[in-house]
Formats: structure tokens, sequence, C-alpha cells
């Protein structure tokens, strides 16, 4: 289906489920690298930043992309994960403590955000000194309605990512900065650690949000995701539902094929990106049936040679989160109207506003 992505700037959308695996499944016919793209794309284009070419695993292609989608497995590989569990727990209960007592909240600003910010920088090794700054300008990264804003809030971040690279190279830890810089396989310099840094926040701080307040959202809006409070279904259970009807990335995954290439019997030109419908092919009859509990045929996570590295990651993250939220305050309500967010790509509340019961002794 033609859309365009701002005004002007056309793509394809694949809204059937076969058709987008086909595409994410034949990277040499629908390769991820968009710099010709770019070529023909003006500056002020506002979803530019958001898919400008970068070295990458997620805008380069074969033999590249390969080597540097290593270098990521490898890392974030050595993530202990019942560290990360133990240490989104205690700041998941630290954060509810804040609010428990007031009766209201807004769980996307007082509690999705803080919690996976604060796991992403644990993750990445950023300096604790350095959290405000990058909280400040991390939302840049999945601007896609301003391009000045985009690119000063990217601007931004590679500078304070490039301090924290070079403090990294004289005291490394354990974590994915330090294994980075270590990896002698791609024998990369520190601003290409740095690109690798943003990636990781781009892909990995606003979907996680998006997940964690989507299924918030289906909690308190949606009668079958209800049941859950009553324990009827389980965490993952919610969070499989919420990624097939409301997958964080709605329309992700942007192809640009080198030559035109057919698809079904349409033409898609060449270099005009492709965009994968995620959260449309979830809702193709041919997966869309019944009752589904267990199946997890989603490609929330993409599908193919650039699939998450860490959708494992993303939904300890989410689960931990939902869990310590609905044990502290199951009798939380919506308290005002979602305003989803405007973008292309990104599906997720603005804000979630609830109000609870808040004359209870404290949870924890
Ligand atoms: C709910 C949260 C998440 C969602 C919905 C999500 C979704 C996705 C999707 C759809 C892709 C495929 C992109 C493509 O085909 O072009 C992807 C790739 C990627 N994700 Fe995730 N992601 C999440 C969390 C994370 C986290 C927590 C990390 C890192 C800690 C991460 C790191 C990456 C990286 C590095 C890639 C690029 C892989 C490549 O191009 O080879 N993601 N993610």
């Amino acid at each position: 289906m033609p859309v365009e992505l701002a005004p002007g700037v056309p793509a394809t959308l694949v809204m059937g489920h076969e058709d987008a695996l086909h595409v994410l499944q034949s990277p040499e016919r629908f390769p991820a690298t968009s710099a010709e793209w770019q070529k023909k794309v003006p500056v002020e284009c506002p979803v530019r930043p958001l898919l400008a070419s970068g070295q990458t695993p997620a805008r380069t292609s074969g033999v590249e992309h390969s080597r540097l989608r290593g270098a990521h497995m490898a890392a974030l590989g050595r993530v202990d994960q019942h560290a990360v569990q133990a240490e989104v727990e205690r700041d998941a209960v630290a954060l509810i403590n804040e609010f428990w007592h007031r009766g209201e909240a807004e769980l996307r600003g007082q509690f999705a955000a803080p919690l996976v910010l604060a796991a992403v920088n644990r993750l990445v090794g950023l300096p604790e000194e350095m959290a405000d700054e990058v909280a400040r300008v991390v939302p840049a990264l999945a601007e896609a309605g301003d391009a000045v804003a985009a690119v000063a809030g990217r601007r931004t971040l590679e500078s304070l990512l490039g301090e924290a690279v070079l403090w990294k190279t004289t005291a490394p830890g354990a974590d994915v900065m330090s294994w980075l810089l270590a990896d002698d396989d791609p024998g990369w310099s520190e601003s290409e650690v740095v690109a690798q840094l943003i990636l990781i926040y781009e892909m990995a701080v606003e979907p996680t949000i998006g997940l964690i307040t989507n299924a918030i959202a289906s909690i308190l809006t949606d009668d079958r995701m209800d049941a859950a409070l009553g324990g009827s279904m389980s965490t993952r259970d919610v969070l499989d539902a919420v990624l097939f009807d409301n997958p964080p990335l709605a329309q992700w995954c942007v192809r640009y094929p080198q030559v035109p290439q057919l698809i079904g019997n349409v033409w898609l030109p060449a270099h005009r990106p492709v965009v994968i419908g995620l959260a449309a092919s979830h809702r193709d009859p041919a997966i869309a049936r019944g009752d589904r509990r267990g199946n997890r045929s989603h490609i929330a996570f993409g599908a193919g040679a650039h699939a998450c590295l860490a959708s494992d990651l993303a939904l300890l993250i989410a689960t931990v989160a939902i869990d310590q939220l609905m044990d502290a305050v199951p009798d939380m309500e919506l308290a005002g109207e979602l305003v989803w967010r405007p973008s292309p790509f990104h599906r997720s509340p603005t804000a979630v506003p609830v109000r609870f019961e808040p004359a209870r002794s404290r949870p924890y």
C-alpha cells in the first residue's frame, strides 16, 4: 500500500503477514541500507534522522551486517539476566514507593520511562552522573516530526556518549560499552562504539517503554486483559497479547530495494522505503484467529537477519515492571483519556494517568 512517511516522502507499507516475512527474510533483495534514499531526501525531512544510515547492524547489509551484529550479540550475550531482574525489581519498588501513598500517578513519566532508562543505562555502563543529561535527550531518538530537534538531540547524545566511551577506555567494567570496546573483531574507533550505543538507546528505550505502557493501557481498558488482574493470564501472556494487538513499533523494519522488486503482483520501486506494518500484519486473518494465548507468531521483534537481539531482555524488564506494579496497586483505574503519540513508527500513549486507593499500608 502506498503511504507517505512525511509530506512528500513516499514509501510502501507491507500489511500481509506472509509478505512481511518474505521481505524480512530476503535481505539481499530488501537490504536495510538507506544511503541511496538519503541522497534524495532533504535534510529537513522529519523522519530522516530516524532512518539515517550509520555503521550499525540496523543500517548495514551482508558481511558488514553480520560482523557488526556479531559484536552486539557477543556483548548482549554477556549480560547477567539475574542481575538485571534484581535491579529492575529494586528500581520498580523505589519508583512505586514515590507515588503509592498519593492515590494517583502518571505511569509513563513516573514509572515506565525512568525504569527502562535506568535499566538501559546500567546495561550500557553509563556513568551515573550523566544519567540526567542522557534522560533529557534520549526522547529525540524517537522524534519523527521535527528534524531539527531530532538532529540536535542526537548530537548531544553523541557527545555525552563520546565522553563516556573515553572514560570507559581507562576504567572498563562489566557492561556493554566495555565489552564492545574490548571486541577485537570489529576493531572499531571510539566514534564507531558511540554509534553502536546510540543504536542500543534507540532500539531499547522507547520500544520497551512502549511495551510497558501499552500493556498497562490494555489492562486498564480491555476486559480480556483485565482478567490478568484476577490471575487468569500470566504476565507473559499479557505481554504477548499486547505485542500482537498493539506493538510499540507499529510500523518499522524499513528496507530499501536497490532495483525494482515484485511482491505479490505489485512492483516496488528501487530506493523507495518499504516499511513493514507490524501491527497490520498481526491483524492478517492468516495468523489472527481465535484465542491467541501462547501464540507467539507475532513479528513485533522483527524477523530474519535483523530480528531483535534483545527481545529476552525487553520481556524481562517489562515482566518485572508489570508484576511489581500489579502487586502494589492492583486496584488502579484510568484517570483520563489516553492520547497516543503521533508517529509513523512508534505507538504508545504519551501519558498513562491512573488513580487508586491510597489509604493502604506501605507496599514494601
Ligand atoms: C519491547 C522492546 C523492543 C522491541 C519491540 C524491539 C523491536 C525490534 C525490531 C522490530 C527490530 C528489527 C528491526 C529491523 O528489522 O529493521 C529490532 C532490532 C534490534 N533491536 Fe530490538 N526491540 C526491543 C528492545 C530492544 C532492546 C532492549 C535492545 C537492546 C538492549 C534492542 C536492540 C536491538 C538491536 C541492536 C537491533 C538491530 C539488529 C539488527 O539490525 O541486526 N531491542 N528490535
